[in-house]
């Protein structure tokens, strides 16, 4: 059994002539976060969209828990307790916060049509959807529209419905994005608290949030790993410098 939660083989993902993500091999630790750094084009979404299943590798394989999981579909993958967000805010405006939570937990069971019928199971889920605002924040929140949330809060509603799902590993897409320092803060405590209890895969060029927050650091150039390391190794490193921290300053 391999000591990490989920890896990649060699991935590599083409868009017509351009090489998205190129042989890329990573191996994801249980508990840790996983920053992943880069210029625009990188290929980070891609990966993200590679390990989340909506989209299929050109080459090379993925492993959760040493299960197979190239060919599974985003549903799948969702089951298996892969979790994600998105780069653009993916929630349903004119649904409370409670029905978008409601929605994330549903992500997480197959046929579940059957699992809302139940009347028992509909109070699980409300109170999963309950729990899951309280740990983003949003509990005093539950029944109002998301479309009249804050862009903070939306972000955070975004991770509410992911942990709603119960995932063991969550996949956060640029979840700082567009947010002012206050609203940052709250999210990096966020992320903090959410990574005592899950593996956390973090997209993000916030370079204060990620060298505050990850436990490893790989940099992503022109769809190839660059280098992966410490955030210390990482930040000393000179290639890296050049290809990317030094335009960031
Ligand atoms: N669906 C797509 N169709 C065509 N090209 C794409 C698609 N998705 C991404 N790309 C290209 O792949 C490269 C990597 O993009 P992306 O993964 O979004 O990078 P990043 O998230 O690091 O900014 C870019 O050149 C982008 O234009
Ligand atoms: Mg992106």
């Amino acid at each position: 059994m391999s000591t990490h939660l989920l890896r990649t083989e060699n991935l590599s993902r083409d868009f017509g002539g351009v090489h998205a993500v190129q042989n890329v091999s990573m191996a994801f630790g249980k508990g840790r976060i996983h920053a992943i750094i880069g210029p625009n084009g990188a290929g980070k979404t891609t990966l993200i969209n590679l390990l989340s299943g909506e989209i299929i590798p050109s080459q090379g394989r993925i492993f959760f828990s040493d299960i197979d999981v190239t060919e599974s579909t985003p549903h799948q993958i969702a089951h298996l307790g892969i979790g994600r967000s998105y780069q653009q805010i993916h929630i349903i405006g004119d649904m409370t916060c409670t029905e978008n939570c409601r929605l994330g937990a549903l992500a997480r069971h197959s046929g579940g049509m059957r699992f809302v019928r139940s009347a028992s199971a509909y109070g699980d889920i409300n109170t999963v959807a309950r729990q899951a605002l309280e740990q983003v924040g949003l509990g005093d929140r539950a029944h109002v529209l998301a479309t009249n949330l804050s862009h903070g809060e939306q972000r955070q509603l975004e991770i509410g419905m992911v942990l709603a799902s119960d995932p063991s590993v969550v996949l956060l897409d640029e979840p700082l994005a567009g947010m002012g320092a206050g609203d940052s803060r709250r999210m990096v405590d966020l992320l903090k608290k959410i990574a005592r209890s899950r593996t956390i895969i973090l997209v993000e060029h916030d370079m204060d949030a990620v060298f505050e927050l990850a436990d490893v650091l790989t940099v992503m150039v022109d769809g190839q790993v660059l280098k992966t390391g410490s955030p210390d190794d990482v930040r000393a490193d000179l290639t890296v410098q050049q290809a990317y921290l030094g335009e960031m300053k």
